[in-house]
């Protein structure tokens, strides 16, 4: 299919008349698929069993006709009015057991029997109308699905149903959660609930843990209930549903199972942030994308403007941005860049969410910028077929982003947050990481980052006990090894269940919050990178992570006070009662080794320790990539394409080959070069 433009497009938002010089406009500009449907249902179907396909058959043959593909949705996201009032159960009921109130979206039952009959008649019609419609080339199922935290009657019994089939007695669970504390040992499955009203951190944690798993459970079979349905009626179509990272979010693991491929919505900040570890986090997304099926990923809604509506509007994307947020997530895998939204509209709740055109539709500077990026994506064709290989591999897991989520451990930290730093620490020296689920296969990684593994899951202590055996690198951090799977602490001195493997324990441990502090480099070699990399960037003048005279490290959020029994010690606490006791620690163990940070590092500390690790297995890295630069490959076969992306709102330059590359802000440099016999 090459690398494909699209944008998102609502026809029943816009006069007929409109649509084919907006379709057009989009041909000029190179787009090849519109996104469609996603909340037209009251226009699909203005009135229980009266359907109505002429409209979308008017806007489909609009863009068939310039070569324009379509990709529909299920509009089950936002279900009319009438079936609102005729049939009330379908809407969701909140925390404080009321229904919520209409007239948003998203605010249905995903577990009601009524809804689910609606949902099952409107997307038959739809896909049997379009199944030979050969410019719809697939699905997008509903929208931005989150976790079903619907507390209707219906819901509380599918909870107890799930309940009763993982526990089976009430007794279990009783054990399992150690309902003992405060009274809240169950007599009868009755008392079974979801947790409810406004203190749910006040719950006991092993039931709110199991209750976002049961949520998370319960939108997989909705989604599965959709794509099974498409699927019986259209064997051939590409399905799949548009993520993003949210509260309440699915374990996109499970989510993205049996779909095609993962599509994602990409918002990167307008504002350029201040925090230097913040900088690579769009990058982080895109890699935690690509990671949920291992391939090549979707951008189903891309920035095109200002963001706001329901809070104030961001910056607009200064020039360049739009161009190079996009070729960014191409660089990262994404084979199709959708942009949110053709035109920015002028009614309903979200009129100040810009789209590529402005409420007064003419063409302006963000359209002329993505007609340029058309022209490149033009030339980028032969990256089909390409994919990202990466050697180093960050584990995610949704059971450990609840745990964290549900009760915050220190001030200021948060689940995401270590993982972000290991990104961008190997980010910073020019590594790739590929983000993927703690439960998959290690193989073809050198190296494997297991941050914050904070409730147990044998099998992960397994897999990367062999692994580490086989000669491969593990870091573990703080946090980890503290939970069983019911969420209860585990009653042994941390990290527990990777003691051995980290020849570490912990003493004892003291949240730091937000305050920082001192950490002493012992080791040689890291320090010496550590001063190389601060030397590096206190040259180029983007001297934000020089630290002090001394080149002493700092720390932040957690300190994991350490013992080494088996590891040798590189950084000990250079401050508080406990100063001078170990806080990251490296052991051997089988042909490979682990490290263990028991704290939060500034990120020249994480780039030297990336950099070192990098060195252990010979991938190539570079300690002078100037802040926000980030480099990253896709191959085919013996072709490499090289992306060299200023992330940043400066100018940089960069050398390569020996020669200085310059580049403006967001500016993309994509060069093509022979991987034969060489490793990327
Ligand atoms: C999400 C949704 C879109 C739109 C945009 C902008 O990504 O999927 O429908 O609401 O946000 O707010
Ligand atoms: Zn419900």
């Amino acid at each position: 299919m090459g690398i494909l433009l699209g944008v998102d497009y609502y026809p029943e938002q816009w006069p007929e008349k409109m649509w084919e010089q907006d379709a057009e406009r989009m041909k000029e500009c190179g787009v090849k698929l519109v996104r469609m449907a996603e909340f037209a249902w009251s226009r699909l179907e203005p009135e229980e069993g009266d359907f109505r396909f002429e409209w979308l058959d008017h806007a489909v043959s609009v863009f068939k006709d310039r070569g324009i593909q379509v990709f529909l949705c299920t509009p089950t996201c936002t279900p009319p009015l009438w079936a609102f009032e005729k049939y009330p159960e379908i809407i969701q009921v909140g925390t404080d057991g009321r229904r919520i109130s209409i007239g948003i979206r998203g605010h249905r039952c995903m577990n009601s029997p009524v809804y689910r009959t609606l949902c099952e008649r409107i997307i038959r019609q739809l896909v049997d109308h379009y199944r030979d419609e050969e410019a719809v080339i697939g699905y997008q199922i509903d929208n931005e699905l989150e976790a079903n935290h619907c507390r209707c009657a219906v819901c509380e019994e599918a909870f107890r149903d799930w309940m009763k089939e993982k526990y089976g007695t009430t007794e279990q669970i009783d054990q399992a959660y150690g309902n003992s504390v405060w009274s809240g040992e169950y007599s009868s499955f009755s008392q079974v609930k979801p947790p409810m009203g406004d203190f749910i951190k006040w719950q006991n944690p092993s039931l709110t843990l199991d209750y976002n798993r049961y949520a998370s459970d319960s939108t997989v079979a909705y989604l599965e209930f959709q794509r099974k349905l498409i699927h019986s009626l259209d064997p051939k179509a590409q399905i799949t549903t548009n993520s993003w990272l949210c509260e309440n979010m699915p374990d996109f693991y499970d989510l993205f199972h049996n779909l095609d491929f993962v599509s994602y919505d990409n918002y990167p900040t307008t504002m350029i942030p201040t925090d230097s570890q913040e900088l690579y986090s769009h990058a982080f997304h895109l890699d935690l994308m690509r990671g949920i099926l291992q391939k090549n990923f979707w951008i189903m809604e891309q920035l095109s403007g200002a963001v706001g509506s329901w809070m104030p509007m961001s910056a607009m994307p200064v020039p360049g941005m739009i161009k190079g947020y996009a070729l960014q997530a191409v660089a990262h895998g994404a084979d199709a860049v959708i942009h949110f939204r053709w035109r920015t509209a002028v009614s309903g709740a979200e009129m100040y969410w810009h789209g590529i055109l402005d409420h007064s539709n003419v063409p302006g500077r963000r359209y002329q910028e993505f007609k340029e990026l058309g022209q490149t994506i033009k030339q980028l064709q032969e990256l089909d077929g390409s994919e990202v290989v990466n050697r180093v591999a960050l584990l995610y897991s949704s059971d450990n982003e609840y745990g964290f989520k549900l009760q915050h451990q220190a001030e200021g930290m948060y689940y995401l947050e270590q993982l972000k730093c290991l990104h961008d620490g190997f980010t910073g020296i020019g590594v790739g990481v590929d983000i993927i689920d703690e439960r998959a296969s290690f193989d073809g990684y050198d190296i494997v980052l297991a941050p914050t593994m904070l409730i147990e899951h044998s099998g992960t202590v397994k897999k990367l006990e062999n692994f580490a055996k086989q000669g491969g690198t593990v870091l573990l951090t703080n946090r980890s090894g503290v939970k069983n799977l019911s969420n209860q602490c585990i009653m042994d001195s941390l990290p527990t269940i990777y003691k051995e493997l980290a020849g570490v324990h912990v003493t004892e441990y003291n949240a730091a919050g937000a305050r920082t502090g001192k950490l002493r480099i012992t080791d040689a070699q890291l320090r010496g990178q550590y001063g190389q990399i601060c030397t590096n960037s206190f040259l180029r003048e983007d001297a934000s992570s020089l630290q002090t005279e001394h080149q002493d490290a700092t720390y932040k959020r957690w300190c994991d006070i350490l013992e080494a029994d088996t590891a040798e010690v590189l950084a000990v606490y250079g401050d508080q009662y406990y100063a001078g006791q170990p806080a990251v620690t490296v052991n051997t163990y089988g042909k490979g080794c682990v490290y263990y940070v028991g704290t939060v590092p500034d990120r020249t500390f994480y780039m030297a320790l990336a950099s070192r690790m990098a060195r252990e297995h010979q991938l190539n890295f570079r300690d002078d990539l100037p802040l926000g630069v980030e480099i990253t490959y896709r191959q085919k076969q013996d072709t490499a394409w090289r992306f060299v992306f200023n992330n940043s709102d400066k100018p940089q330059s960069i050398s390569l080959e020996g020669n200085i590359c310059s580049l403006k802000p967001f500016e993309m440099k994509i060069d093509k070069i022979c991987a034969k016999g060489k490793r990327i």
